[in-house]
């Protein structure tokens, strides 16, 4: 990255294929990945951009969440990097990371902003008061977005990597004929397991005589639950905050189609709204870069119990 903004490569690796015949991802085998992985990818971005080591001024690493064994091969590696390049290293938090993406997106965006951070592990409303502070406002109780898109696609037959898979199958569904619960907790809490129960329970029912039509109105009904309930506190949170300007939403559940295009509709003429495209929306390492290049030389004073 240059100057936080700019992309000079942003070189990405699938393990799709890896992990495809075990249904999900296996830590063990992501971690080896990584590590025999890395040093040709780093060669290949380096390429891309066309730099060597003097051109660079500082490293981002992400320092989690995420899977101990392969953030603990990026870390290595990065502490390695910097150590032998005599250049300092910064540990970026991964939903840091979605947010910063943004950033890349829409180059005159700035905080103060509200963001609704999607992805496998988390569905956080965040309110982002400056550089590397953000104030958890609500998340979920109990699954992530993405990990119920993932739970259901694999109920309705999907496969994995699920959430893309149930977004194209939602397609030709439709939602009105199976359906589904809408989740409502008080606050601004999420909760999707009930949902994911509902899901469950209506194959169950429909056994046998399912036909396609029905699981693709099941997987549209589903992913309008989701969206509807994601989008509802999201509402929620822009009428409690004095007016914002911005509005982000992103990881890679905001590579949804009805997302993106239902959080247009919900924030238009309230606020700006920066969606990042499909590429900077799924895990990628220049949105950690530019949250590196922004947060990297002040760490942020924040207390633990209320932040990321
Ligand atoms: O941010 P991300 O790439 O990785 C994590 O940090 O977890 O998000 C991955 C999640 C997965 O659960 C995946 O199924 C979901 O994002 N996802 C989608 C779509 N594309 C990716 N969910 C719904 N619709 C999509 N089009
Ligand atoms: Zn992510």
């Amino acid at each position: 990255m240059e100057d936080g903004r700019k992309v000079l490569s942003n070189v990405i690796h699938s393990q799709v294929d890896l992990h495809t015949e075990f249904g999900g991802v296996v830590p063990e085998l992501a971690a080896r990945d990584h590590l025999e992985r890395l040093p040709h990818l780093l060669e290949l971005a380096l390429e891309e951009a066309a730099i060597g080591a003097d051109d660079i001024d500082l490293l981002a690493v992400t320092r989690g969440p995420g899977l101990v064994g392969c953030l603990l091969v990026g870390v290595g590696v990065g502490e390695g990097l910097a150590t032998g390049w005599g250049k300092p290293i910064t540990g970026v938090n991964h939903l840091w990371g979605h947010i910063y993406a943004a950033m890349i997106t829409q180059p005159d965006l700035e905080p103060p902003l509200l963001g609704l951070v999607v992805s496998g592990a988390h569905s956080d409303l965040v309110y982002m008061p400056e550089h590397g502070r953000f104030q958890v406002l609500g998340r979920t109780r109990d699954d992530a977005a993405g990990e119920a898109f993932d739970k259901a696609a694999r109920m309705l037959g999907l496969g994995f990597p699920g959430g893309p898979a149930l977004d194209r199958l939602a397609r030709i569904g439709n939602p009105g004929r199976q359906p589904l619960p809408r989740p409502s907790l008080p606050g601004l809490e999420y909760s999707f397991s009930g949902l994911k129960t509902a899901l469950l329970y209506r194959l169950r029912d429909l056994g046998q005589s399912v036909t396609d039509q029905d699981r693709a109105d099941l997987a549209a009904a589903f992913e309008q639950s989701v969206v509807e309930s994601l989008l509802e506190k999201l509402n929620q949170a822009m009428l409690q905050r004095p007016p914002l300007k911005e509005v982000v939403v992103c990881g890679g559940v905001a590579a949804n189609s009805l997302l993106r295009r239902r959080a247009a509709e919900v924030v238009a003429g309230r606020a700006r709204l920066t969606i990042p495209p499909l590429e900077l929306c799924t895990d990628n390492a220049a949105m950690i870069a530019a949250a590196g290049s922004f947060t990297g030389r002040q760490p942020a004073d924040v207390d633990p119990s209320l932040s990321w």
